[in-house]
């Protein structure tokens, strides 16, 4: 079974916690969800208006 889910977000969200920072996943590629991995770095050079399929095989664009 497949589930395609929209995430627009290029980057992580910063999440002060007292003396804490967080940085959560926003761009839906981490692997160690829900904090950012860097992955995101993937989605970098996505252009505006096209849609883009991520799998463990790499991208495909639409
Ligand atoms: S925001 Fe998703 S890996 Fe960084």
């Amino acid at each position: 079974m497949a589930r395609l889910v929209k995430h627009t977000e290029k980057g992580p969200y910063k999440l002060q916690a007292g003396e804490e920072t967080y940085f959560i996943c926003q761009c839906g590629l981490s692997k160690n969800k829900p904090f950012c991995d860097g992955s995101h770095k993937r989605a970098k050079d996505e252009e505006e208006g096209k849609l883009y399929i991520y799998d463990e095989k790499g991208r495909i664009e639409i």
